[in-house]
């Protein structure tokens, strides 16, 4: 979907979100001050979503398909000798970094019980509510005291052999004997109110957005520094030894996300993960 059509749509459905949120529904005429508000929950689920679709895209598109061609993914990335680019936990940091730079106060951190990144260990109230999630699975929302925000955690499960074998292998990680299926750590989201209008949401959506789109740059601008430097453009590493640019990047991004944020927003549907692998298979 082109940045124009997302556009497009997403006035349609402000239109509509509008009419849809309004507690009773008043005549359309009526409807120019929305008081409509969007649960937190909703917001974070969203959030989380749109996060899985970047991370499933990065990881097998860039770094796995890169790996094959000859580009490296380690976590010395940032240093000018390394020519590299971010592992998918470091691609995460980045786009948090930039969301902490941005007015708008969304919180996002990977965190875990056994970290390779001492910094990445889950504490207090965040670390009681991991063992819930290692338990069942599920989304945790709750109202931290002591930050006063709103948090959720969703579940960061080993979903591949390479995810076990990097952190079992790993010499500063704490715990060797992960396995299959385990959940190694939880996506955990922060914000400071219990609802938002509509308008806060697509703002909350394009800090998002940014955040990603200034993690991929970065990595682009890294590239740039490479002595064999791969052609930057339309292609994609299942091509060969080329990176899309970020507009191509984020076009990707937008095409696997949008829809289905719009379909959560309209409640039409609840599932936060597994769609991007769909979307590939059904290519
Ligand atoms: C090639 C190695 C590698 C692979 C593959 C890998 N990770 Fe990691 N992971 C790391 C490193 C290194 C860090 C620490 C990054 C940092 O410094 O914050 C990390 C960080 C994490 C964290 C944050 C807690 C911590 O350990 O610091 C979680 C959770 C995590 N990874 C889960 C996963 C999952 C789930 C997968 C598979 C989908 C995966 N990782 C694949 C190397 C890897």
């Amino acid at each position: 979907m082109s940045n124009k059509s997302f556009v497009v749509i997403t006035l349609v459905l402000v239109a509509l979100i509008v009419y849809l949120f309004a507690s009773a529904p008043p005549p359309l005429a009526e409807t120019s001050s929305p008081t409509a508000t969007i649960p937190i929950e909703t917001v974070f689920t969203i959030v989380e979503a749109e996060n899985d679709v970047v991370r499933g895209l990065w990881t097998q598109e860039i770094v796995s398909a890169g790996k094959e061609v000859g580009l490296a993914f380690n976590e010395e990335w940032r240093s000018r000798e390394v020519e590299a680019g971010p592992l998918p936990a470091l691609f995460l940091r980045e786009t948090a970094g930039s969301l902490e730079r941005n007015p708008i106060s969304l919180g996002l951190f990977l965190g875990s019980d056994f970290p390779i990144n001492e910094a990445n260990l889950l504490a207090g109230q965040q670390a009681e509510m991991f063992t819930r999630i290692q338990g069942t699975q599920e989304p945790q929302f709750f109202f931290a005291e002591d930050t006063g925000l709103y948090v959720a955690m969703f579940s960061d499960v080993a979903i591949t052999e390479g995810c076990v074998k990097c952190h079992n292998e790993h010499r500063q990680s704490p715990k060797n004997d992960w396995q299959l299926g385990d959940v190694m750590g939880a996506t955990t989201w922060s914000y400071p109110k219990e609802s938002v209008t509509l308008d806060e949401l697509l703002a909350i959506m394009e800090a998002l957005r940014q955040g990603v789109r200034d993690a991929y740059s970065a990595y682009l601008a890294e590239v740039e520094t490479f002595t064999n430097r791969p052609e930057i453009g339309e292609r994609w590493p299942a091509e060969g030894y080329y990176l899309p640019s970020v507009d191509v990047f984020m076009a990707e991004v937008s095409q696997l996300a949008s829809a289905h944020s719009m379909n959560m927003i309209l409640g039409l549907d609840s599932q936060p993960t597994s769609f991007y692998v769909q979307e590939q298979t059904t290519k």
